[in-house]
């Protein structure tokens, strides 16, 4: 069983000096584990047969303005949104950048959204944050957390969730950490999707990952770069 409390927050090791020994062996071991993503890449559409998810799209579908989350990605995200629907607890993004998505995924339920999103640099910036402000000002049920993923899941971390989109930092570290950690708050029954798990080596990687673990997830819905695994409950 993972224990989300030793698994390193990228961005915590941040505040090391650059030379610490710990943070040089560490970000040596996380630029192995991308590289490794690399060699070992395959699209998660080549596991369909084993793991049989109940929702796919075979194609990503068109582009959408100010987003890399296509037109059927987003239909999968919003089939996710309605089959969690049943639940009471509060959705996370993880990534909201110009609050595209976070403006889609709100308007199709009354549950409240953590959007997380720093802005300080990593993908998204100032500009973008003003972008996202425009489009979630009239959704009362968005609540902005200007923090890194592992500030606000401290700050959330005895709160349960029913859905969690992860897209924030796509290698190995930053992607493994964002899901052992959020996915630790979904109740069970409850999704947690993930943007870039075909493109990005190291979020392939982790994807990868995750659904070997069958005793705990079950992969639920695919569409190309875009995947979705259940929570299972421990007595399934
Ligand atoms: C790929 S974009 C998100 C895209 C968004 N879901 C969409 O489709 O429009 C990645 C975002 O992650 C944010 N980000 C970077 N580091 C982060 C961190 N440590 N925690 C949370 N978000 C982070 C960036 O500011 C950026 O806006």
């Amino acid at each position: 069983m993972i224990n989300q409390k030793h698994i390193t927050d990228p961005f915590e090791l941040k505040k090391l000096p650059k030379l610490h020994p710990y943070r040089l062996v560490w970000t040596a071991y996380s630029r192995l584990l991308d590289s490794y993503g690399k060699v070992t890449q395959i699209p998660i559409s080549s596991q369909l047969k084993s793991f049989v998810p109940e929702h796919v799209f075979k194609n990503s579908g068109s582009f959408l303005p100010e987003t890399a989350v296509t037109s059927n990605q987003l239909e999968l995200l919003k089939i996710a949104i309605a089959t969690t629907e049943y639940l009471s607890e509060p959705l996370a993004e993880i990534g909201s950048y110009r609050g595209a998505t976070t403006q889609k995924l709100a308007q199709e339920t009354k549950r409240l959204i953590y959007a997380v999103d720093p802005y300080i640099g990593y993908g998204g910036w100032e500009s973008d944050l003003d972008a996202f402000k425009e489009k979630v000002e009239f959704l009362p049920n968005v609540n902005h957390l200007r923090m890194t993923s592992g500030m606000a899941f401290k700050q959330l971390q005895n709160k349960s969730l029913s859905m969690v989109f992860i897209d924030a930092v796509h290698d190995f570290s930053n992607t493994w950490f964002d899901f052992c950690s959020w996915s630790s708050l979904v109740v069970p029954g409850g999704l947690i999707a993930m943007h870039d798990v075909d493109y990005f080596p190291g979020t392939n990687l982790a994807f990868r990952k995750i659904i070997a673990q069958t005793n705990k997830y079950s992969l639920w819905g695919y569409c190309p770069n875009i995947a979705i695994v259940k929570k299972l409950d421990v007595n399934d």
